[in-house]
């Protein structure tokens, strides 16, 4: 995505890490500032993307995440999630991180997380992941390369979506929590009702934190029936 930005807008990327900005910008497709509340909010409490304050208000609101659970963080980078993730599951539990982004090494001194480049499509066994106990949550943030046109953008979150619950039998214990991230779209929502049965309780949360903007939600899955 490209910014409103005469000085470098070479060096400019849209993107909701808080480390990428050194000017005051504007997004030209979204119309947002940048450096919103919660930018600005993530990088005093040294998170690496204001996608912290999603999960947080998942979390909080549905309890997804315990002490000692194994935990894959889908699409991690930069690793707001991780780092949230990591302290609420302690060092009795695990966090596995994946990304199709190079391994952020701000993660690496986290002694419970293991983090891979490599993409949803590429993962079908837990041993791709390094494990061999099969997961208590599995939460997706994942968002493809947005293009700006709506119905493209839609079928590639879809697309990640559909990916997700087809590695769900394998990867998700009976009883497990869940979060996905949605593009909102006729197609999502008819895709997650033909499969919010798979959960006892399946709920969609358009979290405070998402920009006004954002035709994203998220679903969130609880006691996975397998
Ligand atoms: C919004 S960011 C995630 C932010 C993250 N939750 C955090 O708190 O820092 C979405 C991520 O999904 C990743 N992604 C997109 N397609 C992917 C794929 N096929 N497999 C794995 N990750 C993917 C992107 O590279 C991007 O880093």
């Amino acid at each position: 995505m490209r910014l409103l930005d005469v000085r470098n807008s070479s060096k400019k990327k849209c993107y909701n890490c808080v480390n990428f900005y050194k000017y005051k910008v504007v997004c030209r497709f979204m119309g947002f500032k940048v450096k919103d509340h919660y930018f600005k909010k993530a990088k005093k409490e040294n998170y690496l993307a204001r996608s912290i304050y999603k999960l947080d208000e998942i979390d909080s609101k549905y309890k997804i995440l315990r002490k000692g659970d194994q935990v894959v963080d889908l699409g991690y980078h930069p690793g707001s999630w991780v780092q949230y993730t990591s302290k609420k599951v302690g060092d009795s539990g695990k966090v596995v991180g994946i990304d199709i982004k190079p391994i952020n090494n701000k993660l690496t001194s986290l002694n419970n997380v293991s983090l891979f480049e490599k993409s949803i499509f590429d993962v079908n066994v837990l041993e791709d992941l390094g494990v061999d106990q099969i997961f208590d949550v599995v939460i997706s943030d994942m968002a493809p390369n947005t293009t700006g046109i709506r119905s493209v953008d839609q079928d590639r979150s879809l697309n990640l979506v559909e990916e997700v619950f087809r590695i769900l039998p394998d990867f998700l214990k009976p009883g497990g929590n869940f979060v996905i991230k949605v593009f909102d779209s006729h197609q999502a929502q008819t895709f997650l009702k033909q499969n919010k049965n798979l959960f006892n309780e399946f709920h969609h949360l358009k979290p405070k934190s998402t920009r006004s903007v954002s035709k994203e939600f998220f679903a969130i899955g609880k006691g996975y029936k397998a």
